[in-house]
């Protein structure tokens, strides 16, 4: 059996409800396995909720209820935003799940065993918000910054996992992997923070501070570190310890955001790989952050609108056109409703929805509701088919290089030259000519713009998938599997019907 196609997102905290960051996060792992999926590749998408530690700990006692309660109904909320935004995962763990505390425990046992886990008494700071210690050199002018929280001194006995004799070989291993990033430039990162010598990681919790955890599996009083625990979802939902792994491991693409890159999936991750002796994920993905007044947008934010209020109001295509056109992956982005207005009413009601209604509209006035041929090839139509020719290619390219942002650019570009190309045709001036080429020219228009219109659906498919089959369907054609031959101009829907006219993005200023 050949490998899949194997993406994931980060597993998000159970510590409050889900916000825009999230759902960003997996419309864009989304868009690639989609994409993959039309490419012909057979994928398997995972994503999944981050149950243990402290924050989880102390969300739920803030609330007074027990922590599984909190992420019962927590994974209910994140599941159902999945399905409002037609996420089309393949799994869903949840590190509460008995499949993935096994893994943890068995891979702990194993690197105890190994003497790559050991015991010693530590002696330092304890970030409660950051869940890490900190040391003297993290002090800003003699103050903690802001970011850790709450600082408090701690001398305990721990378990610590050898990382730093693994310091060289990821040094190594990053320089000589200049993809293995995306983009590029963040690698600078990860090598900058590791010029500093990399103490072991200290991978365990005393039960008394902190007793919502894994369990480690040699010592019962302690519980594991969560992000030695959470990072192993990514192999304990595929089967680690088994056959079945194989058939997805490595990772093509982890997809994470740029705050959790360095150190915990840079470094952490690829050690406790290296040392268990699995390979290496492919790439990471890391995209930037939506930003609202240039800072990093959150549920404590306190909006005026929650983003994820769109999706209920415009729906889920609308939002996942807007935040995969707004975004160049791997910067940041403002937030604003002005600017989804903006893009939803020039964009989508505008350019996309008015040359759907048109259509429709002249389909059912000029040729009694079915596609006709096209008859005739002259200018205004060569120009039509040049400009595909140019979209396919660079837009198939685009999506390749995760570009989508310039794809759909690009895609819109077309949309609005058949819209053009409608004005200057102009169906509504040929109907009233009784010339036989007039004639045929009014057919070949309502045609060329019903196979444009086909096209560019087929094209938006991963991003706006429910846009797509609609508009297929309204040229009565069937929802595509495979972008296949469906990418090339043709003639197939001549003979068709045309659907009842329908409004797809109705104006809204909410
Ligand atoms: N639980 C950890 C990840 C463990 S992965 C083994 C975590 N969770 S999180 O809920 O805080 O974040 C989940 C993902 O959402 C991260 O990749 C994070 O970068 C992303 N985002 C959170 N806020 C964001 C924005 N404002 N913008 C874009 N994405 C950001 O970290």
């Amino acid at each position: 059996m050949s490998k899949k196609f194997f993406i994931t997102t980060a597993i998000d905290y159970a510590n409050g409800s889900p916000h825009v960051g999230h759902a960003y996060e997996k419309i864009l792992t989304d868009v690639i396995a989609r994409y993959k999926r039309l490419s012909g590749e057979s994928v398997h998408f995972l994503t999944g909720l981050d149950e243990h530690g402290q924050k989880v700990q102390m969300s739920a006692q803030k609330k007074g209820v027990e922590p599984i309660g909190e992420c019962d109904a927590l994974a209910a909320e994140f599941q159902d935003l999945c399905s409002r935004l037609t996420i089309s995962n393949d799994d869903y763990i949840r590190t509460t799940q008995t499949r993935h505390k096994e893994v943890v425990q068995s891979i702990l046992q194993k690197l105890f065993d190994e003497g790559l886990i050991y015991k010693a008494d530590y002696n330092g700071y304890y970030s409660i918000r950051q869940e890490q210690f900190v040391t003297e050199k993290e002090r800003v002018d003699g103050q903690w910054p802001e970011i850790y929280g709450e600082v408090i001194e701690v001398t305990e006995s721990n378990y610590f996992f050898k990382l730093s004799q693994y310091q060289d070989w990821l040094i190594d291993y990053i320089r000589s992997n200049d993809t293995w990033i995306y983009p590029r430039f963040r690698s600078a990162d990860v090598l900058n923070f590791l010029k500093e010598p990399l103490n072991d990681l200290c991978i365990s919790r005393p039960k008394e501070r902190l007793s919502w955890g894994i369990e480690l599996p040699f010592d019962q009083n302690f519980v594991t570190y969560v992000w030695f625990d959470a990072l192993v979802n990514y192999i304990s939902a595929i089967g680690y310890g088994t056959d079945a792994l194989k058939a997805y491991w490595p990772v093509d693409y982890h997809v994470i955001g740029k705050d959790i890159l360095s150190p915990p999936h840079a470094v952490y991750w690829p050690i406790m790989l290296k040392a268990l002796g699995v390979e290496m994920p492919q790439h990471f993905l890391v995209h930037g952050w939506w930003l609202s007044s240039g800072s990093k947008m959150s549920k404590s934010d306190g909006e005026v609108i929650n983003p994820l209020d769109l999706i209920n109001t415009y729906g889920a295509d609308a939002f996942r056109y807007f935040v995969i056109r707004e975004m160049n992956v791997g910067q940041d982005s403002e937030f604003s409703l002005e600017l989804f207005q903006s893009r939803y009413n020039s964009d989508l009601a505008n350019d996309l929805g008015n040359l759907v209604s048109r259509l429709l509209n002249m389909g059912h006035r000029f040729a009694n509701g079915i596609i006709p041929e096209m008859q005739i090839l002259e200018d205004e139509e060569r120009a039509v088919i040049d400009h595909w020719e140019k979209v396919k290619g660079s837009a198939l390219d685009l999506y390749e290089d995760f570009q989508f942002h310039k794809a759909l650019e690009k895609t819109f570009v077309f949309v609005a030259e058949l819209n053009r190309y409608a004005e200057l045709r102009a169906p509504w001036k040929l109907a009233k000519s009784e010339d036989a080429d007039d004639q045929k020219r009014l057919g070949t228009t309502l045609a060329f713009m019903a196979e444009g219109l086909r096209l560019s659906s087929v094209l938006l498919a991963p991003v706006m998938p429910a846009i797509s089959n609609k508009i297929l369907k309204l040229l009565s054609t069937d929802p595509i599997d495979v972008f296949d031959h469906h990418l090339e101009w043709g003639n197939s829907l001549s003979q068709n019907a045309f659907g009842e006219k329908e409004i797809l993005f109705p104006k809204n200023d909410t």
